[in-house]
């Protein structure tokens, strides 16, 4: 999917790499709005007045393989500067006369790029004559392409970086969008700011007006309606649609009894109570436990689940006249439709509960005012428009919500002792400023009864499970590594406090092979 925006901006054509959506979020942190799209969506393309740069990303292919890589060559006479990155350094190369091999050794992990020549790319990039990078490709370019020159090598990559200064192309080997590549920000500075000299037109600061004004263009006077679930996408999206148009929005709330403890209530209280907005509080609680009797299958739980939230969003919806519109927090991440050329992250892992399936049933438009914005965007907006840092910086919590946190069976008793475990887990976090060094961290109940010994008695009860990991975008996550004490406080505090629980375990797998959620 393109974007509809007439700012001036970067394409990134995207060839598959896990680091795509870094690439454009480094570009965004320049305050330059930038864009990506599949190459295979690129047989058309025909130069745009308001591309002033074009970043070609790495890949998993290999640029022989003409089948998979679909690229249109005649971006390459464009006149646009470019910059590959390493699939994109190694396609420039092939498709200007060059040569690329498989590599006599493979390059993964840190590497040090010594400087050879002067470059626009490259100022301030060295400290002296070289600097620590991140690689990871198996194959190199072994011929220059024509009219190119080197600027610098890596001690397994003699042609790491290049450049033509007449056509305005360069490549490089290493990825600069990773943290790991010392000064990668200068590289992509220097690209974007110095060579491509496009006008710093990019803030999420001042979205906020902007993206009111547009709301108001498309909607006019009609009614939208939006599901608010208390996280930050739909929270941002709701504050955001009714400071634009006030009380014709109507947000509809599914209390599925399956939240965090007490978030229904913090729902109602800062967007009934403090923002004064229409809010219609569904409590279905009774409802989403009975029709869960005794269903263990996790696929089978998640999709009771959103088919019943859709039930009853569509129900109460209808009782409001005049609907036009239905607000979603669609983020740009969503939108990216190339995020494997391999297809294997198309295998269906799990059915994801999200409110997708809601427009086409209702007829409803699409009002999706988050489209362009990654996350940390959209937690500055919310900033912006006076939510709570409590609402902005949550952890990430599943449509399906405790349901998933308890393989087996759900009972009403397993949910108050989960809600109470994950309570104190989280708060601990919090009072231990480790919240906001983890992607997303919550308790789980096992179905499984242990034997434990409490004062002089036998116990015979539940096991519960704390998980906790670090993450970029939930694709993948390694688990967090607390220390002992703070372990053993959690551990005490959850066994002393919950009659239901004797025994804590922490999970210490990652993503892959495991997933975040249990289920
Ligand atoms: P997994 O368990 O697939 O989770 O590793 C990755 C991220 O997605 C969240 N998640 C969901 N979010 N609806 C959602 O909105 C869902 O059905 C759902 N299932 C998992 C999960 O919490 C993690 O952040």
């Amino acid at each position: 999917m393109r974007l509809e925006n007439n700012l001036d901006k970067i394409l990134i054509i995207d060839f598959g790499s896990q680091f795509t959506q870094l690439i454009a979020r480094k570009v965004r942190e320049l305050n330059v709005f930038c864009e990506i799209i599949s190459h295979n969506k690129l047989k058309d393309y025909k130069n745009e007045k308001n591309v002033k740069g074009i970043i070609l990303s790495g890949g998993p292919l290999n640029v022989y393989q003409n089948k998979k890589v679909k690229f249109n060559k005649s971006i390459l006479s464009s006149n646009i500067p470019i910059l590959g990155i390493c699939f994109g350094h190694q396609i420039i190369s092939k498709e200007l006369g060059g040569k690329v091999k498989r590599a006599k050794s493979r390059e993964f992990g840190l590497a040090k790029v010594s400087k050879l020549k002067k470059s626009a790319l490259t100022e301030n990039f060295f400290s002296k004559k070289s600097t620590n990078v991140w690689m990871s490709h198996g194959d190199e370019v072994i011929k220059l392409p024509k009219g190119f020159k080197v600027i610098a090598k890596s001690s397994n990559s003699k042609l790491c970086m290049i450049e033509n200064i007449k056509k305005k192309i360069y490549g490089i080997q290493f990825h600069p969008e990773v943290s790991h590549t010392v000064k990668g920000k200068v590289i992509l500075k220097n690209f974007v700011i110095k060579i491509c000299k496009i006008k710093k037109n990019w803030t999420s600061k001042n979205q906020k007006s902007k993206l009111m004004q547009q709301i108001k263009e498309q909607v006019g006077n009609s009614k939208v309606i939006c599901a608010l679930s208390g996280g930050v996408d739909s929270s941002v999206v709701a504050k955001l649609i009714s400071n634009a148009i006030g009380k014709n929005l109507t947000c509809i709330f599914v209390n599925t009894g399956l939240l965090r403890k007490n978030e229904e209530k913090q729902v109602v209280n800062t967007f009934r109570k403090k923002f004064k907005l229409n809010l219609i509080y569904i409590n279905a609680e009774q409802l989403f436990i009975s029709k869960l009797k005794n269903v263990i299958d996790p696929e089978k739980k998640r999709k009771i689940i959103g088919n019943l939230f859709i039930k009853l969003f569509e129900k109460y919806a209808k009782k409001i006249k005049n609907v036009k519109f239905l607000a979603q927090g669609t983020l740009y991440p969503d939108l990216i439709e190339s995020k494997s050329v391999t297809g294997s992250q198309t295998s269906k892992i799990k059915s994801h509960h999200n409110v997708g399936g809601l427009p086409k049933r209702m007829k409803l438009k699409l009002v999706e005012p988050l489209k362009y914005l990654f996350k940390d965007e959209v937690r500055m907006l919310g900033l912006e428009l006076n939510l709570s840092k409590e609402i902005i910086s949550r952890h990430p919590f599943p449509g399906p919500g405790l349901a998933i946190r308890m393989p087996g069976i759900i009972t009403k008793e397993k949910i108050k002792i989960l809600k109470e475990a994950d309570n104190y887990f989280v708060n601990a976090l919090r009072e231990h400023n480790l919240y906001h060094k983890i992607w997303q961290a919550y308790a789980a109940l096992l179905p499984v009864k242990t034997v434990g010994v409490m004062g002089d008695n036998r116990t015979y009860e539940y096991l519960c499970l704390l998980r906790a990991i670090t993450s970029e975008d939930g694709m993948t996550a390694d688990y967090f590594q607390f220390n002992k004490s703070f372990m053993q406080m959690v551990s005490n505090k959850i066994v002393n406090n919950i009659r239901g629980i004797n025994r804590v375990v922490y999970d210490v797998t990652s993503k892959p092979p495991s997933t975040i959620e249990l289920e």
